[in-house]
């Protein structure tokens, strides 16, 4: 058995026992009331006129929160979704960052001995944040793991969340062409890759249909709207118009009855999704439910320090820049002073970028990095340290990433379900401005 397949261990099970961190008002209210409060809002979806979506066995609002690295969805934020009714989604990437224990044994390590440790630390710190989030989630809506293809512990962080009885998988940042195997001995947990065009899709169903195994949902990312790294080939593609949600979704749906496989996969779209009237327009292009990523960074219960949230909130458009980061994927972020250094200096950086020795932080984050493998068209930064400074609130030096879209209630930091309810049925919170009504 690989280390990554262990039974949650007993930290694990008291972690979800814990007091919550998190000032969701979920939290301190009783199950029945928590339970009314998620049947609410599935009244309030149904009375929209909104179609819920069926994953994994059950009947869901049809918003999905979108994993967000590094550690600004754990499982505080992933819990406090999934308690609404809906699928929270917990980010895997190096969430020791929100254990101490598991920093002090591993933040001062170098060299051969860092990586194993670093790397196991990090499984430990998912399994403890999976267990957080099913106790907050409280059996209610689905709680769902975010890896991306191009992690270099990719493979591990897939095992250990199935090992661990996630509800879902959620694969982005590359083609999960292998995740069927990978999954192969958990038949009921759904798999999810995360694409944005129509090519995409066709080739992973394909790829999968021979495995035997179909995606359960597909996440339709616009590059063009979305935060985080982004799904084109370069930043100049990002407006392509074969990302636009009504050229992806009907040629998508088009490919699905070719196939004969229509109605069998929902199509969730993610990226600029802000309103009820937003979710009404991508349901009658018929996806099944939409992806917010920046909107539920910016919430009470999200796991990032509240300068992280204040910089997302308080961005103006002008302030969202695109770029290419050391994945060598286009990534959308906040244009803080300590980007706006970076990207000034970045041809000289790129011009002199060289093979390095060793990985910055010694684990090798990523798979390919620009700035450890010398790419010279890729960025230069670390992006581990960079996004975990950003997430602990240090705008100094930290990389926010956001998306392009404009905020429900402008620069207010609210709760999950204020969110929820606004998006379900168009109810504006006493006191919150309508900045995007
Ligand atoms: C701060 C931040 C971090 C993100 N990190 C990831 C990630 O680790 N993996 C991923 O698949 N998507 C990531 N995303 C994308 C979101 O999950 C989501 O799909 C996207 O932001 C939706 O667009 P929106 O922000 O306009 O709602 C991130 C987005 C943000 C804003």
């Amino acid at each position: 058995m690989l280390a990554a397949e262990v039974a949650p261990t007993l930290t694990q099970i008291k972690e979800a026992r814990r007091p919550m961190r998190s000032t969701c008002p979920m939290h301190t209210i009783s199950a029945d009331e928590a339970q009314q409060a998620a049947t609410q809002l599935a009244l309030l979806a149904r009375d929209s006129g909104l179609t819920s979506l069926t994953l994994a066995g059950k009947h869901l609002v049809p918003v999905v929160q979108g994993g967000m690295g590094v550690g600004v969805s754990a499982g505080g934020l992933a819990g406090a979704v999934a308690a609404c009714g809906a699928v929270g989604t917990i980010s895997s990437v190096d969430l020791r960052r929100h254990h101490p224990d598991l920093m002090a044994q591993t933040a001062h390590l170098e060299g051969a001995q860092a990586k194993a440790a670093i790397n196991a630390a990090n499984l430990e710190a998912l399994g403890r944040e999976i267990a957080r989030a099913r106790a907050v989630a409280g059996g209610r809506g689905l709680v769902a793991v975010n890896v991306m293809r191009a992690v270099s512990e990719y493979e591990n962080y897939v095992r250990h969340s199935l090992a661990c009885g996630v509800d879902a998988v959620v694969v982005g940042a590359g083609l999960p062409l292998d995740l069927p195997e990978l999954a192969k001995d958990h038949p009921n947990t759904a798999l999810i890759p995360i694409l944005s065009d129509a090519r995409g899709v066709q080739l992973v169903v394909r790829k999968w249909e021979k495995k035997g195994r179909l995606p359960d949902a597909v996440v339709i990312e616009h590059p063009r709207l979305a935060g985080g790294h982004l799904g084109a080939a370069k930043v100049a593609d990002l407006g392509d118009r074969r990302f636009d949600f009504d050229v992806v979704l009907p040629e998508v749906l088009a490919f699905f009855r070719a196939a004969g496989i229509e109605g069998r996969i929902p199509l969730i779209a993610a990226g600029g999704v802000s309103s009820l009237q937003d979710i009404r327009q991508l349901q009658s292009l018929g996806a099944s439910a939409v992806q917010l990523g920046t909107a539920f960074a910016v919430t009470r219960e999200c796991d990032a320090h509240p300068e992280f949230k204040r910089i997302l909130a308080s961005a103006r458009p002008e302030d969202i820049v695109n770029f290419t980061s050391v994945a060598g994927l286009p990534a959308r972020a906040v244009r803080t002073p300590w980007l706006d250094k970076y990207l000034r200096l970045e041809p000289r950086l790129q011009k002199h970028a060289h093979v390095k020795s060793h990985c910055n932080m010694w684990f090798d984050c990523l798979a390919q990095c620009g700035l450890r493998d010398g790419k010279g068209t890729w960025g230069q930064f670390c992006i581990d340290k960079s996004l975990g400074h950003a997430m602990e609130g240090h705008t100094d030096k930290g990389l926010f990433f956001r998306g392009a879209g404009t905020l429900p209630f402008g620069s207010q930091i609210r709760p999950v379900e204020d969110l929820m309810r606004w998006l379900l049925g168009g109810v504006m919170p006493a006191g919150a401005t309508e900045a995007a009504a």
